[in-house]
């Protein structure tokens, strides 16, 4: 926490900049549903499980026993946040998907004692969370400028403000949910984004005993399992479909030619599922797979070359002692 001076700086209003309300969200969300159920396997993109219980979904994964990367990410930053924040020089914190921002506190405690901290930018799709965070933050860090922008990764980063160095985290090893063609074109735009004097910090859960991995993914409570079907309320709410979502289980998988863990939701059963919105129906096959997410696990050297060929080099490396996960820090050159 900020110290207190003589006299307390006032709390700000966060400003949050909306670019992606149901006008537009929603015809994004019929496109991908229309593409990816012509599909073989039929998949949906991953950003469309996080509405609100989508997102408090997450969080309760977040503090599962099986699902180590959060604390991971978290005592790397504990040990190693006032080096970041002292390589980076930075006044600004940006962060991708910031979702609760629970970790963020990590990074804005070490920059409040670098001395140099003005501002903290969170980018998320989901605007609830988003909202309840900044608000948060604004109380806690009187006298920093909290926003918000609400904006998907695909098709906003270039409406994140530009003001400040700015140190721009991408924690939570969100980077592995791109497919790897999908990864090269966020970070070539992201990195076009970047002006000299800004960093990124991109946390990634490594590859390691294949075991842990499906654990994590594959917890004894049956969160990730709510979670991944989460995305079949979402699209009976916004797109009147009637999904009877537990005709579908949760599969993850890990696969090492790919190095990826694979989630899915398997048919349970031979079914048509109408989706009045969209004026469609579609049938699923006994055991057929929709797709719904990858998590990709990363090695230093592979992440470096693709940091390279968009320009970034890599400046700073950080891992827990047990190796499980990594922080890595890199600046245009
Ligand atoms: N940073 C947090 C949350 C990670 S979960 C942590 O480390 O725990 C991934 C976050 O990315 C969620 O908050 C989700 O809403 C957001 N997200 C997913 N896809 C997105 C997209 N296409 N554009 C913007 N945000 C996205
Ligand atoms: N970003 C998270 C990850 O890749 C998403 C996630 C966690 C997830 N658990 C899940 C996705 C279970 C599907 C199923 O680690």
């Amino acid at each position: 926490m900020p110290h207190s001076s003589a006299e307390p700086a006032a709390v700000l209003a966060p400003i949050i900049d909306v670019y992606l309300d149901a006008d537009d969200w929603r015809p994004a969300l019929r496109t991908d549903v229309r593409r990816g159920f012509a599909d073989r396997p039929k998949h949906l993109p991953p950003k469309w499980f996080y509405d609100d219980r989508g997102s408090q979904l997450f969080d309760r994964i977040t503090r599962l026993p099986e699902y180590y990367l959060t604390r991971r990410e978290r005592e790397i930053l504990a040990t190693s946040a006032s080096q970041i924040a002292a390589a980076s020089a930075a006044d600004t914190l940006v962060e991708l998907g910031s979702g609760t921002s629970e970790k963020t506190r990590v990074l804005l405690d070490a920059l409040w004692a670098s001395g140099r901290l003005k501002r903290t930018i969170g980018f998320d799709v989901s605007e609830g969370t988003l909202r309840t965070a900044a608000s948060e933050l604004a109380a806690e860090y009187p006298g920093v400028e909290v926003r918000g922008v609400v904006g998907d990764f695909d098709r906003h980063l270039d409406r994140i403000p530009r003001a400040g160095a700015r140190l721009i985290a991408f924690l939570g090893s969100t980077i592995g949910n791109f497919a790897p063609v999908h990864r090269a074109r966020f970070l070539a735009e992201l990195a076009g984004t970047m002006d000299g004097d800004d960093s990124l910090l991109l946390g990634t859960d490594l590859v390691k005993d294949p075991a842990r991995l499906e654990a994590a993914y594959n917890d004894a409570e049956g969160i990730s399992h709510e979670f991944n079907k989460n995305v079949l309320h979402v699209l009976n709410r916004e797109l009147q479909a009637d999904f009877d979502v537990d005709a579908f289980e949760h599969v993850a998988r890990y696969e090492p030619e790919h190095e990826w863990i694979w989630s899915g939701l398997r048919s349970r059963r031979e079914q048509t599922v109408t989706i009045a919105a969209l004026d469609m129906t579609v049938t699923f096959a006994a055991d057929e797979m929709l797709h719904t997410e990858v998590s990709a696990k990363f090695r230093l050297d592979g992440l470096r070359e693709e940091l390279a060929a968009v320009g970034l080099h890599v400046t700073g490396h950080w891992t827990d002692p047990a190796g499980d996960y990594g922080l890595t820090l890199a600046q245009p050159r």
